[in-house]
């Protein structure tokens, strides 16, 4: 059977272009001819809001997914697949995302139900499968880490951003040793950049300095596209004439060849 590489797009601080990048990578390894499943893993629903995701009708999310997994009952996956206007398949969250940390606790492997989860024989249809991971280090993300191959972390070029990098640099170390050896760091990736401002070059230079190759080559500069992206529902990728669409698309090129060298 073949599997899925899964991929956490995460960073404990909020605002980073998570949501962002988690839709355009997506976006960008559709238009490269690989099948992603996108899934929304914060209650405050950016992404499924983003994807244009209406609930009135279908209640399927990812909350139903992991409380039955915790409750020991199936739930049809395909009933919480979504499919947005641009093509794209998606799982969206609610907001009882919320209490799933607690909700986690109850289970006898709290920190593997998603793992569970996920290795369904449906989801071996999909190339990549991409968790947009809330801006939190808790039960959940830890489930997310769990659960992935792969870490991408999106880092905001501005001051302190390095700090904040080694406290979820060593959930990921922890995570490897406890729950799940396989996941490695695929990159971290320099977003809203004003490559104009020292600030922007001086952090670039202290990430590649630091991590030398893990530091995605793309970076992603500030770009009032972003907002109007996210307030139309439309991915940038799909755009083309966004200079942001066109950086996410050389990200997804490189997301696929440094996997292909990690397997
Ligand atoms: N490259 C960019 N240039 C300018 N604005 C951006 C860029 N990327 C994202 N944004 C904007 O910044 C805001 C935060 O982005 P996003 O929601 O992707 O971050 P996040 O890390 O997912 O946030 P949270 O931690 O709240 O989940 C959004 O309004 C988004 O449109
Ligand atoms: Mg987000």
């Amino acid at each position: 059977m073949k599997k899925p590489i899964i991929i956490s797009v995460t960073n404990e601080k909020g605002g980073v272009g998570k949501t962002t990048t988690a839709l355009n990578l997506a976006a960008g390894l559709a238009t490269a001819g690989k099948w992603p499943l996108l899934i929304d893993l914060d209650s405050q629903q950016n992404l499924s809001d983003y994807l244009g995701c209406d609930l009135s009708g279908r209640n399927r999310t990812i909350s139903d997914l992991i409380y039955s997994a915790v409750a020991g009952q199936d739930v049809d996956l395909e009933s919480c697949i979504h499919h947005n206007p641009e093509g794209l398949d998606y799982i969206p969250a609610s907001k009882m995302l919320a209490t799933a940390p607690s909700i986690l606790s109850n289970d006898r492997d709290s920190g593997t139900v998603l793992q569970r989860t996920l290795r369904q024989k449906e989801m071996s249809r999909y190339d990549y499968i991409i968790l947009d991971c809330r801006p939190a280090l808790d039960l959940l993300v830890t489930n997310a880490l769990a659960a992935s191959d792969a870490v991408l972390i999106p880092v905001q070029a501005e001051k302190f951003a390095v700090d904040g990098l080694e406290g979820l640099l060593g959930t990921v170390s922890r995570v490897q040793r406890s729950l799940n050896p396989e996941l490695q760091l695929l990159g971290v990736l320099i977003t809203m950049a004003d490559r104009r401002t020292n600030m922007a070059r001086e952090v670039e230079k202290a990430l590649r300095d630091a991590l030398g190759e893990k530091v995605f080559s793309i970076v992603i500069p500030r770009m009032i596209e972003a907002s109007v992206s996210t307030n139309n529902q439309r991915s940038l990728v799909n755009d083309p004439s966004s200079k942001l669409g066109a950086c996410y698309k050389s990200l997804a090129e490189e997301v696929i060849a440094r996997g292909s060298a990690q397997s």
